[in-house]
């Protein structure tokens, strides 16, 4: 068995979880929670838990980059049999992605007024990275 396809896979896997599980754990649970503060004191708190995640977003947008590119040069870039589909899905998962990438590390600066609307748009776009990540498979099948 070849182990670095297994290391690289759990790389992108447990960082997309990271990644995507933390965005929607913001949005449905944790975000809920403040309603009842006061803005002064959501601010405070949200300002707290956005610092306390900002490695996590750093290092599982660092292992998503890397395991990804890992896998699309080593298996993907040459691969013949891939179905047309293949390419111009991977393209807009790649905007996609970027698009969260970017918000994510805006989210976690210091006093951002437009936290909470802009976690819900990577909610939208982080589940729709996992939704043409399975297409993705099935068009390399
Ligand atoms: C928010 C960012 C991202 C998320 C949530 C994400 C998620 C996923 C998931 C869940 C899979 C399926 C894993 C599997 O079945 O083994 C996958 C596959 C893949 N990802 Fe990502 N990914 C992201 C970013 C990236 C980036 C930036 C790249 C490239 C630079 C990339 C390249 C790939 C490739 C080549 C595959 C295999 C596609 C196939 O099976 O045909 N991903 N991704």
């Amino acid at each position: 068995m070849d182990i670095l396809p297994v290391l690289f896979r759990f790389l992108h896997i447990f960082s997309a979880v990271t990644l995507v599980g933390g965005v929607l754990a913001w949005v449905y649970g944790f975000l809920p929670g403040l309603s009842a503060l006061s803005a002064d004191a959501r601010m405070k708190v949200e300002n707290a838990a956005a610092a306390a995640w900002r490695p996590l977003v750093l290092t599982s947008i660092v292992g998503l980059l890397v395991s990804g590119f890992w896998n699309f040069l080593t298996n993907f870039m040459h691969r013949e049999g891939l179905k047309a589909a293949w390419h111009p899905v991977f393209g807009v998962k790649i905007l996609l992605a970027l698009h969260v990438f970017a918000v994510a590390l805006l989210v976690t600066k210091q006093g951002n007024e437009k936290r909470a609307r802009q976690l819900k748009g990577i909610a939208f776009s982080g589940v729709a990275v996992v939704l043409l990540s399975a297409l993705l498979r099935a068009l390399s099948k």
